[in-house]
């Protein structure tokens, strides 16, 4: 019996060390572990056709169609509603999507959903569509929560998410948020001028039908800023803290966030991302014909998608929340809006040189790869000049591609980087997955290095 004693004594210290340690022993049990989620994706020229056979397969019989108002002019939307027409599918068509939404827009799409019993939806259109149809379908599916009921904590109330959801065919036109691979569903919370979202494996798309002759209408700057967004998913997944460093352990593994921390299943799908975009963007962005271009991106986006949808995002993401919700006159050429705007990928990839200068010290391998893959000669560097290689890396890449001259050129100033720190505040889900801890000064030094770029 005393030895028996000796052992649960001896049990219980090392669950209560093995709780706050991080030492390698013990981090298979507590801190090491990952998940892999995978996504269901059909990619090809023409697969939307069949669109119509895949809602008869699911037996749908009123299907809720989302698009913005714009794209329900264009062919991507033509297409699927061929398709649908064709396989005598029933649906109604919201169109009133919001380009970049708020919380006002999503509880617009809510309501219509409510307002029906639809089976199975269907968003057609960038990522502004599919995270309002992932909204749509989950409280339509929880009409008795609140709106801020599964919104990220400490804005919204971050409960999990327990009930089942209809399933949901996503349809991309841009190259991407690679929304249709995640769980993710990102909105403007206007009462704090910052964006939040909704995270949960729960709400990720049953399939992502991935069409790349949707990308030829893109008109030439939602192509470049959605490209920007595909470039930082692939770099902040690549260089997020691991997976093994991040605290603290779920104590369950329903409890276990989307956003693990870099692992080495994220690491392949980012790092090829990251090649993709090398290769094609600027060709993707110069010529809306270069199928070939503008298809690779279409799956670069899937594979950044699924690589920081199981890794995370960092500071350009965090920073990048405030940026668009702080916008006071900006407007952006080719998106079909009236409100001033800043685009999602414009307002991540401008802190892009000052977040990997900083981070580079925490780990210079990854940041000189980033470097040498988007074409910069790092054979004489040292470990020591990761963070200023990355950085001019990136600085003459969106120069090349005729990006604004910093936050001072979309309105903002040195006076702005309070409330831009105190929109970061917040965004702890995705900042704290940055290599490198940081403080509030910190962060206004990388807002202030943020302001002119050229
Ligand atoms: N859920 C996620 O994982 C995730 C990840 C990153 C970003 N986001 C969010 O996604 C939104 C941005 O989405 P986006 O960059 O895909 O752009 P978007 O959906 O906001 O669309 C941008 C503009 O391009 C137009 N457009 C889209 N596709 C077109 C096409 N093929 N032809 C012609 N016009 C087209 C739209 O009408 C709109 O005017 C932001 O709200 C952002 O926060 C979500
Ligand atoms: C609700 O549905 C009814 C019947 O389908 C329709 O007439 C009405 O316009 C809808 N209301 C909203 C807000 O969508
Ligand atoms: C919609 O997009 C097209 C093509 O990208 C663009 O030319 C047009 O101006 C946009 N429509 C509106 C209403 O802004
Ligand atoms: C990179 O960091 C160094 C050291 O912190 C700093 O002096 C330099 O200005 C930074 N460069 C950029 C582009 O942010
Ligand atoms: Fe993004």
């Amino acid at each position: 019996a005393e030895l028996m004693d000796v052992l649960f004594l001896c049990y219980m210290l090392c669950v209560v060390l093995c709780s706050r340690c991080r030492c390698p022993a013990h981090s298979n049990s507590f801190h090491g572990g990952m998940k892999m989620a995978s996504s269901n994706i059909r990619y090809g020229e023409g697969v939307s056709r069949e669109i119509g056979m895949d809602l008869q397969n699911l037996r749908a019989q009123n299907v809720c169609l989302m698009t913005d108002r714009n794209l329900s002019r264009l062919s991507p939307v033509k297409v699927v509603l061929e398709s649908l027409t064709k396989n005598g599918v029933k649906y109604k068509l919201f169109d009133n999507v919001r380009v970049e939404p708020t919380d006002t827009s999503f509880k617009e799409a809510i309501l219509f959903a409510k307002n029906d019993s639809f089976d199975v939806f269907v968003a057609v259109g960038g990522g502004s569509v599919i995270d309002t149809c992932k909204a749509a379908n989950l409280y339509s599916c929880h009409p008795e929560a609140d709106f801020l009921d599964f919104v990220n904590a400490p804005i919204g109330k971050g409960k999990p998410i327990t009930g089942a959801l209809k399933p949901l065919i996503a349809v991309p036109t841009t190259a991407g948020t690679g929304s249709e691979t995640t769980g993710v569903a990102i909105f403007d919370y206007t009462p704090l001028k910052a964006k939040t979202g909704i995270a949960s494996r729960a709400i990720r798309p049953t399939l992502g039908i991935v069409d790349p002759m949707h990308t030829l209408s893109m008109p030439e700057r939602v192509t470049a800023n959605s490209g920007f967004d595909v470039l930082c998913h692939a770099l902040e997944s690549y260089t997020a803290l691991p997976y093994n460093q991040r605290s603290p352990c779920p104590p369950n593994p329903i409890n276990r966030p989307a956003y693990q921390g870099s692992n080495p299943i994220s690491d392949v799908w980012s790092r090829h991302a990251l090649h993709v975009v090398a290769k094609y963007m600027k060709r993707a962005v110069r010529d809306p014909e270069d199928l070939e271009a503008r298809s690779s991106m279409h799956l670069a986006s899937v594979f950044a998608g699924i690589g920081f949808g199981n890794a995370g995002v960092h500071l350009c993401h965090g920073m990048s929340y405030p940026i668009a919700g702080n916008v006071k006159t900006h407007s952006a050429k080719g998106y079909s809006v009236e409100h001033p705007l800043v685009p999602h990928g414009l307002s991540v990839v401008l802190t892009s040189p000052a977040v990997f200068n900083f981070t580079a010290p925490m780990c210079p391998e990854r940041h000189l790869e980033a470097a040498h893959i988007l074409g910069a000669d790092v054979r004489q560097l040292k470990r020591d000049d990761a963070g200023a290689v990355l950085a001019d890396t990136l600085r003459q890449f969106l120069f090349d591609l005729q990006v604004e001259d910093g936050l001072g050129a979309l309105g903002y100033s040195l006076d702005d980087i309070p409330a831009l720190v105190k929109g970061t505040i917040p965004q702890e889900r995705v900042t704290k997955l940055s290599p490198r801890g940081h403080t509030e000064e910190d962060l206004s030094q990388l807002f202030q290095a943020s302001m002119k770029l050229y």
